[in-house]
């Protein structure tokens, strides 16, 4: 019999290889539902499927016989060292994933020596992430109808010893994820279909709602009607909490309260990178929110080298949106990125074995860029650049 090559199909964290295989056993673990829920884009989730044929369309070009035995991948993000070009973003209802949940994922951060943004609709209070995981914590802000919300999370944050606030501007206006409300009557509530299939992953079961009960909003109960901080179908309740009235009058006045480094996540233009600049932003994410909020978007890839030319010297520009390669890290910070934010990457991880298999995303991702890094003939992310780039 001939020789098959066989995709990855179990074996566990220490046989997944690359995140893909990761994703895998995270698709097996968790029911339909809540891989539906990590996985969706918006509409038919071009913008989705473009964030990584953007990394595709890249090519590496080596330089060849140089001595790469010291290399390292450390970098400065915020004007402090970090052990990797990494920040993990922030997601919300990561409790649905795995009991581990904010605290696993924060945790394997703080282990690595990179940041850890922890969501505003996240089902671990933020003082308990301070308190259990410590590390560098970033908090991320969603300004919702009710502003004494923002001002809450902004003044508990900042009690907390939080390093930088991440504010959200791309998602006031809620993305439609089709294939994530197909597994809803309404909000809030799973199908019959989706509910069987929770039976069918009774490991899931016992670890998730088995250990902390049905994962709540927990940073904002006291402002939810009761009821309303079930994080089940979460992205079905969400929507109702926003109105798009959030304009730069929030950042001017968010830029009063909020004492240290600030970045806006959300940012697609020269014009917008501008704007952040001259109202006091220390960053900015360059993101389409992973595909999941304007379908057909430009990507962050393609926009990125137009707004590092224009803030790079004056702001820090972190970039997400399909990182999975140690390579798609590597372009994005030969095209002047100076660090990328990690969504579903690390959140396969949790899903996949908590806060262990976030530590095997970041250990993969770590590995993957010090591989490419000697291969391409560089010691250090300092000798990146659009040099060792074609577009293909
Ligand atoms: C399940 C999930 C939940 C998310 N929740 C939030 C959130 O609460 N706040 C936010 O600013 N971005 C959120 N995002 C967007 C991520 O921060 C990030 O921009 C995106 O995941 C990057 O793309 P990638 O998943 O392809 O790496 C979420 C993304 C996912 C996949």
């Amino acid at each position: 019999m001939p020789w098959k090559r066989r995709p990855f199909s179990t074996g566990g964290l220490t046989r997944a290889l690359n995140i893909s295989d990761l994703r895998e056993v995270a698709r097996r673990r968790v029911p339909g539902f809540v891989f539906e829920y990590v996985e969706g884009g918006s509409e038919d989730e071009a913008s989705l499927q473009c964030n990584r044929t953007s990394f595709a369309a890249l090519r590496l070009v080596p330089q060849t016989l140089v001595d790469t035995s010291s290399r390292h991948q450390r970098v400065e993000i915020l004007g402090r060292s970090a052990a990797a070009p990494l920040v993990i973003g922030p997601t919300g209802l990561n409790g649905m994933l795995h009991a581990d949940g904010d605290i696993g994922l924060a945790r394997a951060a703080a282990k690595l020596g990179i940041p850890y943004t922890l969501s505003t609709m996240s089902t671990t209070r933020l003082e308990d992430v301070a308190k259990q995981a410590g590390g560098r914590l970033w908090m991320q802000l969603y300004v919702m109808k009710n502003r004494a919300i923002a001002e809450n999370i902004m003044s508990r944050a900042a009690d907390a010893g939080y390093e930088a606030l991440v504010f959200t501007t791309d998602a006031n206006v809620f993305g439609s994820r089709e294939w994530d409300r197909r597994s809803y009557r309404q909000p809030g509530k799973p199908t019959l279909r989706a509910q069987l299939d929770a039976l069918r992953h009774p490991g899931w079961l016992i670890e998730v709602l088995g250990r902390n009960g049905i994962p709540r909003f927990k940073n904002l109960e006291a402002f939810l009607p009761p009821g309303a901080a079930s994080a089940v179908g979460g992205s079905t309740i969400i929507p109702q909490l926003f109105e798009p009235t959030i304009t730069w009058d929030d950042l001017t006045w968010i830029r009063r309260i909020w004492p240290r480094k600030l970045l806006i996540k959300g940012v697609l233009s020269v014009a917008d990178a501008e704007r952040a600049a001259a109202l006091g932003c220390d960053g900015i994410v360059v993101t389409n929110h992973g595909g999941r909020q304007l379908d057909s978007c430009v990507t962050p890839l393609d926009v990125l080298p137009e707004i590092v030319a224009a803030v790079g010297k004056r702001l820090t520009i972190v970039i997400d949106g399909g990182i999975r390669r140690g390579t798609d890290i590597v372009k994005a910070l030969a095209l002047g990125a100076n660090a990328v934010m990690t969504g579903r990457a690390t959140l396969y991880g949790l899903a996949a074995s908590g806060e262990r298999g976030v530590e095997r995303a970041l250990e993969i991702l770590t590995t993957e860029t010090d591989r490419v890094l000697g291969q391409l003939g560089c010691n250090s992310v300092a000798n990146l650049g659009p040099h060792i780039l074609r577009r293909c």
